[in-house]
């Protein structure tokens, strides 16, 4: 049974038979994170994103693990020139890795690459990994878009990881018109109580989940484990 590990904001590990791999590993910077990036051992480290809180620790985290980044064309770009291996993808893009497939999904949110030379831009996207035959969607940083109605109408989803903060993705409102989209068996929020800015009640979104969706919400702490 694969495992999923949260750190806090928006990420998450995910332990399975074929391998480890980290999303958005914001540790060092992040003030509700438990572990440091020494801590974690990986094959890979995927992006959703260059925001800061998302490109996080990446780059020591991936060389001392000697793992790949999977992430988009231009992200990856920018990371083969901080000595890592990449792999580049795009929105609609699939690929199977040793430890599991990725595939790319659409986000709507802003770009920018933090530390870039001349700071540039591309698309973030969300991330649907499939290891053991579960499938887990990461939504990266969005706003509700419509596209998650596909997402739930071409794949089973076992967990879905949406963002409740608010202010820069889905509120606790439009994460549940999104977990009603995405049908996923778990809904875990994630991207909230990071900051002050971002503190929601997550006890209430799980209320409203289990009371007018079929999915279970599990809310998890940084640290705590979800076999699923
Ligand atoms: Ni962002
Ligand atoms: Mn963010």
């Amino acid at each position: 049974m694969p495992t999923l590990i949260y750190h806090g904001h928006a990420c998450f590990e995910i332990h399975a038979k074929d391998g480890n791999l980290i999303i958005d590993p914001f540790l060092s910077g992040n003030p509700v994170a438990k572990a440091k990036p020494g801590d974690i051992a990986c094959d890979a480290v995927l992006l959703t994103h260059g925001h800061g809180d998302h490109l996080g620790d990446t780059v020591e985290i991936a060389q001392k693990n000697n793992a790949v980044v999977v992430c988009t064309y231009e992200l990856a770009l920018f990371l083969g020139t901080k000595g890592v291996t990449t792999h580049a993808m795009h929105i609609g893009g699939g690929h199977q890795f040793p430890f599991g497939h990725v595939k790319l999904t659409p986000a709507a949110h802003g770009g920018l690459i933090e530390g870039a030379d001349g700071k540039f831009t591309t698309h973030p996207c969300g991330l649907l990994v499939t290891v053991e035959g579960k499938k887990v969607y990461h939504a990266g940083d969005t706003g509700l878009i419509c596209e998650m109605e596909l997402l739930g109408k071409h794949h089973e989803i076992t967990v879905a990881l949406l963002p409740i903060g608010d202010n820069y993705t889905m509120g606790p409102q439009d994460a549940f018109e999104a977990a009603k989209m995405i049908n996923p068996q778990i809904v875990v929020p994630m991207h909230y109580d990071t900051f002050e800015l971002l503190k929601q009640d997550a006890q209430k979104f799980k209320e409203r989940i289990e009371d007018e969706t079929l999915a279970r919400c599990t809310i998890l702490l940084p640290g705590d484990k979800l076999e699923f």
